[in-house]
């Protein structure tokens, strides 16, 4: 059978992050993740997430993570009194780094090598479901996507994504004017990314070639409440949570929106 577009583009996907993987277990960095994993109170999530989390009041409930990558904000998410049972990601490189940070803990969430767009059935329901930085412009398919996620998560539940602006695409912070708008925000042609992936402005050399895809906030919020969600809470924030190089756009008298927190309950 012929595959899908998005088949064919979440497996060049796969490819690239597995090969930048190696990129993100060494140093110092990864050294000193693996050390605070040790400690009951390991928690990467920055103070705007925690704070969305902890007023959800869902204290003791299980939560999945979608995108969970190396798994330490899934792990994270004990500290604040969830469960966390469930990640799921489709590079077996990063969900490898997640075991061995988990080993660290005294947590055995469960790690899923899966395509979002082919989950595996029975995987059960979920209180909380989590999606965070740098998960969203990965998907060719929102309308696939939120389908799939309303599918993990029980009636009531709630879904948590803090992400990073969409209208920050349209900006290239490393350009020659890193203001100057240099893409439509309304250009959906996917976006070619060939060099590896990093999160700290550094360069990985050559990479395999993976797909980014730019979604307006409103084609976001269109296939969220399409898809079995009702939004209780959307809310655009002046802080960057992206990598580094963002931090330019930060405390500007001309500010722009620079990362966004939706929280939606499944009906
Ligand atoms: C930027 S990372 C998430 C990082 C995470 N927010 C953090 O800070 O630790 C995005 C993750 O989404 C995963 N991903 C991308 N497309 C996917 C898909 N179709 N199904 C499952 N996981 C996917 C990638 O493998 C990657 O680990």
């Amino acid at each position: 059978m012929k595959e899908s577009s998005t088949i064919i583009y979440t497996k060049a996907n796969k490819a690239a992050w597995d090969a930048s993987a190696h990129l993100h277990a060494q140093g110092r960095s990864w050294d000193e993740l693996l050390q605070a994993a040790s400690h009951p109170d390991f928690n990467v999530l920055d103070d705007c997430l925690t704070a969305t989390l902890t007023h959800l009041g869902l204290a003791g409930r299980n939560a999945v993570q979608i995108g969970c990558n190396n798994a330490r904000e899934l792990l994270s998410l004990a500290a604040l009194g969830f469960k966390p049972s469930l990640g799921i990601d489709q590079s077996s490189r990063f969900l490898a780094q997640g075991a061995e940070l988990a080993s660290k803990t005294k947590l055995n969430p469960r790690l899923l090598e899966a395509n979002i767009y082919q989950l595996p059935t029975g995987l059960g329901r979920y209180d909380l479901a989590l999606i965070t930085i740098g998960v969203i412009n990965w998907m060719p398919d929102l309308q696939g996507f939120f389908k799939a996620v309303r599918g993990l998560v029980s009636k009531g539940g709630r879904l948590v994504i803090y992400e990073t602006h969409p209208i920050l695409e349209v900006f290239d912070p490393a350009g020659t004017n890193p203001f100057l708008p240099e893409m439509s925000y309304f250009d959906k042609s996917p976006v070619k990314i060939e060099e590896a992936i990093t999160y700290d402005g550094t360069s990985g050399g050559a990479g395999e070639t993976g797909y980014w895809f730019v979604h307006t906030l409103g084609d976001i919020v269109t296939a969220c409440v399409g898809n079995g969600f009702q939004i209780q809470r959307l809310e655009e924030h002046a802080h960057s949570n992206r990598e580094e190089e963002y931090a330019i756009y930060e405390n500007q008298s001309g500010q722009l929106p620079l990362c966004y927190t939706l929280v939606a309950q499944a009906v």
